[in-house]
């Protein structure tokens, strides 16, 4: 069996070593973050992922996972090495690649002084020719060997979304390789075949550019997706008696539309669907090609928080002096991540509006800590949250929101007043025991009794 390395130990890069050794791979993890190997190989991860602790822990008892803050140990240790370092977003939108060129440089470094086929496959979100023509010529030079000659390179893009990482590793829909040569495809194809055996997903084999391109639109397009149906959403909200629910119901059961990514809310959040649609219209912008669709669903997201601010008015009316709770944080549930989370832009107009905020997020606290400073009130608990408030937005849809009945919001709450600004309560419940208005509903009948 091969031995595989990661070369960056974020979500992605962990999660995947992690799996990678439940299934019996021995697994190598290098970061340059020496804090961060000390936590890992204690067997804490440095985030907070449903089930990566307890396979963490299960890879270092089994000693099939080590991690160093070494490269050459890394790669000189294995057979295959899995580039999984971030690529932030510069001021200007283009995607920062200082941490996948440091990583180029180390595996060339670290090739130089090892024997025998290597394989290189970038798992790191880069734009469309970063393979070939930024990450090849660094390993190239650094290690002295040539691509095609006991040097492999593949692009192979994740799909892994936050909250269900190790599942979707376990479970995808496709893999996706992209290969410099067909030799490099076909190594990393039968580590994929040893990794899924029975199951193996379809696969597409592809250059490197189209490789990198479809993770890309890929993203644009899921995106789009939920933009288009908040504008369809925001539509609703006018119209007497209409329902988005229903109607992405209606759409999603054409399957050329199918029934995903059509849930409408506050918006879409988080580390990478911003990233990569900016990245891609400036990388497209220098080639001289608009993306207008791209343009218009970072449009519609920009706004779409700000409407549950609205609809908190219209129930309410002026914000000024009111105490208003959040109920969620997170970018999602199942994630304790806040970057680039809409309950970060909810927060500030609640306060712009002088608004006083009680904020409550199942595991996001601590990161909510780092983010709002004492600009708002930090509960423990929903109950301590919703106490004396005049409104409570709902902003991300945790389990334990879910469970909540009217009666719970009308007992704690000063004015039980609720936006359910993630459609997952019932309106026909709700509207008829307290004040309630939600992301894509028109007025009803029944709407305003109190
Ligand atoms: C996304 C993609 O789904 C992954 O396939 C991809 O690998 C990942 O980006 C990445 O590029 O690394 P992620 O950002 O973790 O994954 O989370 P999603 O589940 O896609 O949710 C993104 C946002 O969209 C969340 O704020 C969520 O609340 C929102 N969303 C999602 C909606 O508002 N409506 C929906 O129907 C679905």
């Amino acid at each position: 069996m091969k031995t595989i390395s990661f070369f960056g130990l974020g979500y992605v890069g962990l999660t995947s070593a992690v799996c990678f050794a439940h299934r019996g791979f021995r697994v190598i993890g290098f970061d340059m973050d020496y804090g961060k190997i000390k936590l890992i190989n204690s067997g804490n991860p440095p985030f907070y992922e449903p089930k990566v602790e307890e396979l963490l822990r299960e890879a270092l008892r089994s000693r099939l996972l080590s991690c160093t803050h070494d490269p050459v140990e890394a790669v000189k240790g294995s057979d295959i090495t899995f580039i999984t370092v971030g690529t932030p977003a510069n001021l200007d939108g283009d995607i920062n690649l200082e941490q996948v060129k440091n990583a180029s440089t180390q595996i060339g470094q670290a090739l130089s002084g090892k024997r025998g086929y290597h394989l290189v496959a970038v798992r790191s979100t880069v734009t469309p020719g970063t393979t070939e023509n930024i990450i090849k010529p660094i390993i190239e030079s650094y290690s002295g060997r040539r691509c095609g000659d006991e040097l492999g390179l593949c692009f192979n893009p994740e799909f892994l979304r936050e909250g269900s990482a190790v599942n979707d590793t376990f479970n995808p829909d496709r893999i996706v390789i992209g290969e410099f040569d067909k030799y490099s495809g076909d190594v990393l194809e039968d580590l994929y075949r040893s990794f899924y055996r029975d199951e193996m997903p379809k696969t597409i084999r592809t250059s490197l550019v189209n490789a990198e391109l479809i993770k890309y639109a890929s993203n644009v397009f899921l995106a789009m997706k939920i933009s288009f149906i908040n504008m369809i959403a925001n539509l609703c909200q006018k119209l007497p008696g209409a329902d988005v629910e229903v109607i992405a119901r209606g759409i999603g059961l054409d399957r050329r539309i199918g029934p995903l990514f059509l849930k409408a809310g506050a918006g879409w959040g988080g580390s990478c669907f911003r990233k990569d649609i900016e990245a891609l219209i400036s990388f497209s912008l220098k080639l001289g090609v608009e993306l207008p669709l791209a343009e218009a669903t970072l449009k519609i997201n920009k706004a779409q928080p700000y409407k549950l601010v609205e609809l908190a008015k219209e129930l309410i009316g002026e914000l000024r002096g009111r105490r208003i709770s959040l109920l969620g944080l997170a970018f999602k549930p199942g994630t304790d991540d806040m970057r680039d989370a809409v309950s970060i832009k909810i927060v500030d107009k609640l306060l712009e509006e002088g608004a006083r905020v009680s904020v409550y997020d199942p595991k996001a606290m601590e990161n909510a800590r780092r983010i709002f400073g004492n600009d708002v009130e930090y509960a423990s608990s929903f109950e301590e949250c919703l106490r004396s408030s005049e409104c409570a937005i709902l902003v991300t849809e945790w389990e334990e929101f879910k469970r909540l009945k009217p009666e719970d919001f009308i007992s704690y709450m000063k004015i039980p007043a609720l936006v359910d600004g993630r459609r997952i309560y019932d309106p026909e419940e709700f509207s008829k025991k307290l004040r309630f208005s939600a992301v894509g509903l028109g007025e009803r009948k029944y709407h305003n009794q109190h």
